[in-house]
């Protein structure tokens, strides 16, 4: 697949940079930014004061796989750090720490993919690939390496991404605690099953959005 590949210095956010753009744009272009003035995530303001990975790319509309992304992800961060973990549904994750996030918004026609992953830098709250590893990142080429994995891993099957996708949340066989976002009621209990879309807990299954995990003990993972 030949894609283009943008860099840009300074933009409000590379996802607005592509919705804009739409007419100059082809399917799997994809591009990345310096600087975001206004990047946002899923609730909010996403930080852009270090220099990280602010990456977007343009897909078709329900003809991808919803794991691609997070796989993907996980996939880079894992060729520079140990330990990386996804933590259900759509966040990289280091020792309790968010390293990362994506989001995406759908026209008729597109999906816009957006991903922010801290590489030398981030919040107190947060933690980066910089933080894990003491080591600092060229962005064009982290870019460039995500851009080539979400590229081959949207030729993948969804029983690989699914099989990839399992093996890295290191869920099941922990005991977590998670908040019904329905009822905003606190409960706990031992997972016992997850695919891309549920998770079991003490034998409930639930849609993955329905809850947030708050956090999970490792030391009773079997
Ligand atoms: C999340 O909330 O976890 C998702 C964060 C996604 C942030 C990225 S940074 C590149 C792209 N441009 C944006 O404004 N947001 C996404």
């Amino acid at each position: 697949m030949s894609n283009k590949i943008i860099e840009l210095d300074v933009v409000e956010s590379t996802q607005i940079y592509i919705k804009e753009n739409l007419e100059n744009w082809n399917l799997f272009d994809s591009c990345f930014a310096k600087i975001q003035t206004n990047g946002y995530g899923r609730t909010g303001n996403w930080n852009s004061q270090f220099e990280n990975l602010y990456f977007s790319k343009l897909l078709a509309a329900d003809k991808y796989n919803h794991l691609t992304a997070i796989c993907s992800m996980h996939m880079l961060a894992s060729k520079y750090a140990e330990d990386i973990e996804i933590k259900v549904p759509n966040d990289l994750y280091y020792r309790g720490k968010k390293l990362g996030g994506f989001i995406i918004e759908n026209t008729d026609e597109y999906a816009i993919l957006g991903i922010g992953i801290n590489i030398n830098g981030a919040p107190e709250e947060f933690t980066s690939l910089s933080n894990i590893t003491n080591n600092r990142y060229q962005v064009d080429q982290l870019a460039a390496e995500l851009d080539e994995l979400i590229n081959m891993n949207l030729t993948m099957s969804t029983k690989m991404l699914e099989d990839y996708y399992k093996q890295n949340c290191k869920i099941i066989g922990t005991y977590v605690e998670y908040l019904e976002l329905t009822s905003g009621d606190k409960f706990s209990g031992i997972v016992t099953d997850l695919d891309s879309d549920s998770i079991t807990i003490d034998g409930l299954m639930f849609n993955q959005t329905a809850i947030k995990i708050l956090n999970k003990d490792l030391s009773v993972n079997r």
